[in-house]
Protein backbone atom coordinates (compact mmCIF):
# COMPACT_ATOMS: atom_id res chain seq x y z
CA UNK A 1 0.00 0.00 0.00
CA UNK A 2 0.70 3.26 -0.46
CA UNK A 3 1.68 5.91 2.72
CA UNK A 4 1.54 9.26 0.93
CA UNK A 5 2.76 10.20 -2.71
CA UNK A 6 3.34 13.47 -4.67
CA UNK A 7 4.26 14.67 -8.44
CA UNK A 8 6.48 17.35 -9.55
CA UNK A 9 7.20 18.58 -13.00
CA UNK A 10 10.57 20.07 -13.16
CA UNK A 11 12.53 21.21 -16.29
CA UNK A 12 15.91 20.22 -18.41
CA UNK A 13 18.61 22.88 -18.44
CA UNK A 14 21.29 24.04 -21.27
CA UNK A 15 24.68 25.16 -20.14
CA UNK A 16 26.33 28.32 -22.02
CA UNK A 17 29.51 27.67 -19.68
CA UNK A 18 29.80 24.04 -19.29
CA UNK A 19 30.45 21.53 -15.77
CA UNK A 20 33.12 19.23 -17.34
CA UNK A 21 34.94 17.42 -14.38
CA UNK A 22 34.08 16.17 -10.87
CA UNK A 23 36.30 17.12 -7.96
CA UNK A 24 34.85 14.98 -5.51
CA UNK A 25 32.76 11.95 -6.82
CA UNK A 26 30.79 11.16 -3.83
CA UNK A 27 29.74 14.50 -3.37
CA UNK A 28 29.22 15.72 -7.11
CA UNK A 29 31.54 18.97 -6.59
CA UNK A 30 32.63 19.91 -10.27
CA UNK A 31 35.55 21.11 -11.13
CA UNK A 32 34.33 24.07 -12.40
CA UNK A 33 31.03 26.71 -11.90
CA UNK A 34 28.73 26.59 -14.93
CA UNK A 35 25.55 28.57 -16.12
CA UNK A 36 22.82 27.51 -18.06
CA UNK A 37 19.11 28.49 -19.20
CA UNK A 38 16.17 26.31 -17.75
CA UNK A 39 14.12 24.82 -21.07
CA UNK A 40 10.41 25.91 -21.21
CA UNK A 41 9.81 22.43 -23.60
CA UNK A 42 11.51 20.01 -22.20
CA UNK A 43 10.72 18.45 -18.82
CA UNK A 44 10.12 15.44 -16.79
CA UNK A 45 6.89 14.65 -14.99
CA UNK A 46 7.48 12.28 -11.73
CA UNK A 47 5.16 10.80 -9.06
CA UNK A 48 6.99 9.20 -6.23
CA UNK A 49 4.72 7.01 -3.91
CA UNK A 50 6.14 5.55 -0.80
CA UNK A 51 5.25 2.15 0.45
CA UNK A 52 4.73 0.45 3.43
CA UNK A 53 8.19 -1.96 4.26
CA UNK A 54 7.28 -5.31 2.83
CA UNK A 55 7.81 -8.68 4.54
CA UNK A 56 8.78 -10.19 1.27
CA UNK A 57 11.26 -7.48 0.69
CA UNK A 58 10.13 -5.73 -2.13
CA UNK A 59 12.35 -3.22 -3.79
CA UNK A 60 11.96 0.18 -5.49
CA UNK A 61 9.83 0.30 -8.35
CA UNK A 62 11.19 2.67 -11.71
CA UNK A 63 9.06 3.23 -14.73
CA UNK A 64 10.47 5.56 -17.32
CA UNK A 65 8.35 6.74 -20.44
CA UNK A 66 5.94 3.86 -19.15
CA UNK A 67 8.76 0.66 -19.24
CA UNK A 68 9.71 -0.73 -15.97
CA UNK A 69 13.36 -0.19 -15.38
CA UNK A 70 16.65 -2.84 -14.73
CA UNK A 71 20.22 -2.51 -14.87
CA UNK A 72 22.17 1.13 -14.74
CA UNK A 73 19.03 3.18 -14.87
CA UNK A 74 17.46 1.37 -11.66
CA UNK A 75 20.17 1.48 -9.91
CA UNK A 76 21.30 4.67 -10.14
CA UNK A 77 17.38 5.90 -8.75
CA UNK A 78 17.55 3.50 -6.39
CA UNK A 79 20.89 4.81 -5.23
CA UNK A 80 19.23 8.32 -5.30
CA UNK A 81 16.65 6.87 -3.04
CA UNK A 82 19.22 5.45 -0.64
CA UNK A 83 20.25 9.17 -0.47
CA UNK A 84 16.86 10.23 0.47
CA UNK A 85 16.00 7.72 2.70
CA UNK A 86 19.11 8.38 4.59
CA UNK A 87 18.65 12.04 4.91
CA UNK A 88 15.40 11.62 6.04
CA UNK A 89 15.68 8.70 8.19
CA UNK A 90 12.99 6.51 6.56
CA UNK A 91 13.33 2.52 5.81
CA UNK A 92 10.78 2.72 3.09
CA UNK A 93 10.83 1.39 -0.45
CA UNK A 94 9.18 4.03 -3.41
CA UNK A 95 7.38 3.52 -6.75
CA UNK A 96 8.55 5.81 -9.17
CA UNK A 97 7.18 6.56 -12.15
CA UNK A 98 8.42 9.63 -14.45
CA UNK A 99 7.84 10.29 -17.65
CA UNK A 100 9.64 12.66 -20.19
CA UNK A 101 8.05 15.39 -22.78
CA UNK A 102 11.21 15.03 -25.09
CA UNK A 103 12.63 11.91 -26.55
CA UNK A 104 15.51 10.27 -24.47
CA UNK A 105 17.78 11.00 -27.64
CA UNK A 106 16.75 14.15 -27.89
CA UNK A 107 20.37 15.29 -27.15
CA UNK A 108 18.90 16.87 -23.82
CA UNK A 109 19.87 15.68 -20.41
CA UNK A 110 16.84 13.84 -18.55
CA UNK A 111 19.46 12.90 -15.73
CA UNK A 112 18.87 17.31 -15.03
CA UNK A 113 15.10 17.41 -15.15
CA UNK A 114 14.88 13.43 -13.95
CA UNK A 115 16.44 13.82 -10.72
CA UNK A 116 15.11 17.57 -9.65
CA UNK A 117 11.42 16.28 -10.48
CA UNK A 118 12.38 12.83 -8.34
CA UNK A 119 14.17 14.71 -5.30
CA UNK A 120 11.34 17.52 -5.05
CA UNK A 121 8.20 14.66 -5.46
CA UNK A 122 9.77 12.03 -2.88
CA UNK A 123 10.12 14.84 -0.14
CA UNK A 124 7.03 16.38 -1.09
CA UNK A 125 5.95 13.01 -0.66
CA UNK A 126 6.96 13.03 3.15
CA UNK A 127 5.38 16.71 3.51
CA UNK A 128 2.05 15.04 2.13
CA UNK A 129 2.28 12.18 4.80
CA UNK A 130 2.35 14.30 7.71
CA UNK A 131 6.46 14.76 8.46
CA UNK A 132 7.16 18.45 9.15
CA UNK A 133 11.07 18.44 8.69
CA UNK A 134 11.59 17.79 5.08
CA UNK A 135 14.46 19.67 3.90
CA UNK A 136 13.68 23.25 2.06
CA UNK A 137 14.35 23.46 -2.21
CA UNK A 138 18.10 24.69 -1.14
CA UNK A 139 18.75 21.09 0.47
CA UNK A 140 17.01 19.26 -1.94
CA UNK A 141 19.03 20.80 -5.16
CA UNK A 142 22.08 19.70 -2.89
CA UNK A 143 20.89 16.33 -2.89
CA UNK A 144 20.09 16.06 -6.30
CA UNK A 145 23.24 17.64 -7.38
CA UNK A 146 24.91 14.03 -5.50
CA UNK A 147 22.77 12.20 -8.24
CA UNK A 148 23.45 14.39 -11.07
CA UNK A 149 25.38 17.41 -11.27
CA UNK A 150 23.48 19.56 -13.71
CA UNK A 151 19.85 18.52 -11.89
CA UNK A 152 20.53 21.17 -9.04
CA UNK A 153 20.40 24.10 -11.30
CA UNK A 154 17.20 22.94 -12.63
CA UNK A 155 15.93 23.92 -9.40
CA UNK A 156 15.56 27.59 -10.52
CA UNK A 157 13.91 29.04 -13.85
CA UNK A 158 15.21 31.35 -16.35
CA UNK A 159 19.30 31.72 -16.06
CA UNK A 160 21.30 29.73 -13.37
CA UNK A 161 25.02 29.73 -12.19
CA UNK A 162 25.94 26.72 -9.91
CA UNK A 163 28.73 27.91 -7.70
CA UNK A 164 31.56 25.66 -7.87
CA UNK A 165 31.64 25.58 -4.17
CA UNK A 166 34.25 23.76 -1.58
CA UNK A 167 31.97 21.64 -0.59
CA UNK A 168 28.29 20.13 0.05
CA UNK A 169 27.30 23.30 1.68
CA UNK A 170 28.76 25.98 -0.96
CA UNK A 171 28.52 23.75 -4.05
CA UNK A 172 24.82 25.52 -5.34
CA UNK A 173 22.94 27.18 -7.71
CA UNK A 174 21.30 30.60 -7.80
CA UNK A 175 18.93 32.31 -10.22
CA UNK A 176 21.02 34.67 -12.11
CA UNK A 177 17.77 36.14 -14.15
CA UNK A 178 14.04 34.91 -14.15
CA UNK A 179 12.33 33.17 -17.30
CA UNK A 180 10.44 36.48 -18.30
CA UNK A 181 13.93 38.08 -18.24
CA UNK A 182 15.08 37.92 -22.04
CA UNK A 183 12.94 35.25 -24.24
CA UNK A 184 16.77 33.59 -25.92
CA UNK A 185 15.31 30.50 -27.61
CA UNK A 186 17.38 27.49 -27.43
CA UNK A 187 16.37 25.41 -31.01
CA UNK A 188 17.71 22.04 -30.50
CA UNK A 189 18.89 20.37 -34.00
CA UNK A 190 18.89 16.35 -33.33
CA UNK A 191 21.59 14.70 -35.36
CA UNK A 192 21.86 11.24 -34.23
CA UNK A 193 18.83 9.84 -32.19
CA UNK A 194 21.38 6.93 -30.81
CA UNK A 195 22.20 6.25 -27.34
CA UNK A 196 25.46 8.15 -26.32
CA UNK A 197 28.82 6.27 -26.76
CA UNK A 198 30.35 7.10 -23.63
CA UNK A 199 27.95 8.51 -20.29
CA UNK A 200 28.71 12.51 -18.74
CA UNK A 201 28.67 10.48 -15.50
CA UNK A 202 32.37 8.20 -16.67
CA UNK A 203 33.46 11.78 -19.16
CA UNK A 204 33.59 13.68 -15.78
CA UNK A 205 35.80 11.45 -14.14
CA UNK A 206 38.20 11.04 -17.31
CA UNK A 207 38.25 15.04 -17.68
CA UNK A 208 41.24 15.54 -15.53
CA UNK A 209 43.31 13.57 -17.71
CA UNK A 210 43.69 15.59 -20.33
CA UNK A 211 46.43 17.88 -20.79
CA UNK A 212 43.88 20.87 -21.42
CA UNK A 213 41.59 20.69 -18.67
CA UNK A 214 43.35 22.75 -16.17
CA UNK A 215 43.98 25.23 -18.72
CA UNK A 216 40.12 25.04 -19.36
CA UNK A 217 38.98 25.42 -15.98
CA UNK A 218 41.54 28.53 -15.29
CA UNK A 219 39.36 30.11 -18.45
CA UNK A 220 35.77 29.42 -17.40
CA UNK A 221 35.84 32.03 -14.74
CA UNK A 222 36.64 34.46 -17.08
CA UNK A 223 33.72 32.43 -19.12
CA UNK A 224 31.14 32.94 -15.96
CA UNK A 225 31.77 36.47 -15.60
CA UNK A 226 30.98 37.38 -19.61
CA UNK A 227 27.90 34.82 -19.83
CA UNK A 228 26.54 36.55 -16.62
CA UNK A 229 26.83 40.33 -17.71
CA UNK A 230 25.84 39.02 -21.39
CA UNK A 231 22.81 37.51 -19.88
CA UNK A 232 21.63 40.54 -17.73
CA UNK A 233 22.06 43.06 -20.86
CA UNK A 234 20.48 40.74 -22.74
CA UNK A 235 23.31 40.80 -25.26
CA UNK A 236 23.14 37.66 -27.42
CA UNK A 237 26.34 38.35 -29.57
CA UNK A 238 28.52 38.29 -26.48
CA UNK A 239 26.45 35.02 -25.01
CA UNK A 240 26.73 33.67 -28.40
CA UNK A 241 30.47 34.13 -29.05
CA UNK A 242 31.43 32.81 -25.21
CA UNK A 243 29.01 29.94 -25.37
CA UNK A 244 30.72 28.42 -28.90
CA UNK A 245 34.09 29.31 -26.90
CA UNK A 246 33.35 27.13 -24.37
CA UNK A 247 31.62 24.31 -25.73
CA UNK A 248 34.65 23.98 -27.66
CA UNK A 249 37.29 24.39 -25.11
CA UNK A 250 35.20 21.49 -23.13
CA UNK A 251 35.25 19.36 -26.94
CA UNK A 252 39.00 19.99 -27.12
CA UNK A 253 39.21 18.29 -23.26
CA UNK A 254 37.09 15.67 -24.41
CA UNK A 255 39.40 14.74 -27.48
CA UNK A 256 42.25 14.99 -25.92
CA UNK A 257 41.14 12.46 -22.68
CA UNK A 258 42.48 9.13 -21.63
CA UNK A 259 41.33 7.35 -23.75
CA UNK A 260 39.87 10.32 -26.08
CA UNK A 261 36.04 11.36 -26.14
CA UNK A 262 34.65 12.36 -29.33
CA UNK A 263 30.99 12.85 -29.17
CA UNK A 264 30.77 15.18 -32.37
CA UNK A 265 29.93 13.63 -35.58
CA UNK A 266 30.64 14.57 -39.59
CA UNK A 267 26.76 16.26 -38.95
CA UNK A 268 27.72 18.15 -36.32
CA UNK A 269 30.57 19.94 -37.58
CA UNK A 270 28.91 20.41 -40.55
CA UNK A 271 25.98 22.15 -39.14
CA UNK A 272 28.88 24.51 -37.36
CA UNK A 273 30.24 25.47 -40.32
CA UNK A 274 26.46 26.16 -41.62
CA UNK A 275 25.68 28.30 -38.93
CA UNK A 276 28.84 30.28 -38.46
CA UNK A 277 27.98 30.68 -42.20
CA UNK A 278 24.36 32.03 -41.57
CA UNK A 279 25.89 34.62 -39.42
CA UNK A 280 28.94 35.62 -40.70
CA UNK A 281 27.80 35.86 -44.30
CA UNK A 282 23.96 36.41 -44.25
CA UNK A 283 23.73 38.51 -40.63
CA UNK A 284 21.47 36.07 -39.11
CA UNK A 285 21.96 35.83 -35.33
CA UNK A 286 22.94 32.37 -34.07
CA UNK A 287 25.28 30.75 -32.37
CA UNK A 288 25.44 27.49 -31.62
CA UNK A 289 26.54 25.23 -28.32
CA UNK A 290 26.99 21.65 -27.37
CA UNK A 291 26.99 18.64 -24.57
CA UNK A 292 28.11 15.59 -24.63
CA UNK A 293 26.86 14.19 -27.85
CA UNK A 294 26.33 14.86 -31.27
CA UNK A 295 22.99 17.34 -31.16
CA UNK A 296 23.87 21.03 -31.21
CA UNK A 297 21.95 23.27 -29.30
CA UNK A 298 21.67 26.88 -31.96
CA UNK A 299 20.80 29.61 -30.12
CA UNK A 300 18.89 33.00 -31.28
CA UNK A 301 16.32 35.60 -30.70
CA UNK A 302 12.82 34.98 -30.30
CA UNK A 303 12.02 36.92 -33.43
CA UNK A 304 14.44 34.48 -35.46
CA UNK A 305 12.81 31.24 -34.07
CA UNK A 306 10.60 30.69 -37.08
CA UNK A 307 13.46 31.41 -39.87
CA UNK A 308 15.90 29.12 -37.82
CA UNK A 309 13.88 26.12 -37.09
CA UNK A 310 12.95 26.22 -40.99
CA UNK A 311 16.43 26.23 -41.77
CA UNK A 312 17.45 23.57 -39.12
CA UNK A 313 14.69 21.13 -40.33
CA UNK A 314 15.51 21.59 -44.00
CA UNK A 315 19.21 21.05 -43.06
CA UNK A 316 20.26 17.31 -44.57
CA UNK A 317 21.84 15.39 -41.48
CA UNK A 318 18.84 17.16 -38.93
CA UNK A 319 16.31 14.33 -37.97
CA UNK A 320 14.07 16.45 -35.90
CA UNK A 321 13.99 20.09 -33.75
CA UNK A 322 12.26 21.38 -30.44
CA UNK A 323 12.29 24.84 -30.09
CA UNK A 324 12.57 26.33 -25.95
CA UNK A 325 12.22 29.85 -24.37
CA UNK A 326 13.41 30.23 -20.94
CA UNK A 327 11.56 27.41 -18.54
CA UNK A 328 10.53 27.88 -14.97
CA UNK A 329 11.38 26.14 -11.42
CA UNK A 330 9.90 23.03 -10.71
CA UNK A 331 6.36 22.47 -9.73
CA UNK A 332 4.20 20.33 -8.23
CA UNK A 333 0.96 18.91 -9.56
CA UNK A 334 -2.28 17.81 -8.39
CA UNK A 335 -2.11 15.14 -11.36
CA UNK A 336 -0.01 11.53 -10.12
CA UNK A 337 0.83 9.59 -13.07
CA UNK A 338 -0.64 6.16 -11.29
C1 LIG B 1 28.24 18.31 -20.99
O1 LIG B 1 25.02 16.60 -15.05
O2 LIG B 1 24.73 14.96 -16.95
O3 LIG B 1 25.96 18.54 -20.32
O4 LIG B 1 26.71 14.79 -12.80
O5 LIG B 1 27.40 12.73 -14.03
O6 LIG B 1 24.96 13.40 -13.98
P1 LIG B 1 26.42 13.84 -13.96
O7 LIG B 1 26.61 14.66 -15.31
P2 LIG B 1 25.66 15.69 -16.04
O8 LIG B 1 26.76 16.48 -16.90
C2 LIG B 1 26.41 17.48 -17.79
C3 LIG B 1 27.57 17.75 -18.70
C4 LIG B 1 27.29 18.67 -19.86
C5 LIG B 1 27.57 20.13 -19.49
C6 LIG B 1 26.57 20.81 -18.60
O9 LIG B 1 25.36 20.53 -18.67
O10 LIG B 1 27.02 21.70 -17.85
Amino acid sequence: MYRCKATCRAHANIAFVKYWGVVDSNLNLPANGSLSMTLSHAHSTTTVAWMDVDPTGEADIVVIDGKEQSGSAHRRTVSHLDRIRTAMGVPWPARVESRNSFPASAGIASSASGFCALTVAACQALAAGGRRDIPDRRHQARLARRASGSACRSFQGGFVEWSAGGDDATSVACQVAGPDHWPLHDVVAVLDAGPKSVSSHDGHRLAATSPLQEERVRQVQSHLNTARSAIRARDLKSLGEISERDAMLMHAVMMSSEPPLLFLNEGSVALMRQIRDWRLQEGLEVYFTVDAGPNLHVLCNEADVGEVSHRLARWPSVQDILVNGPGPAPELRNSPLF
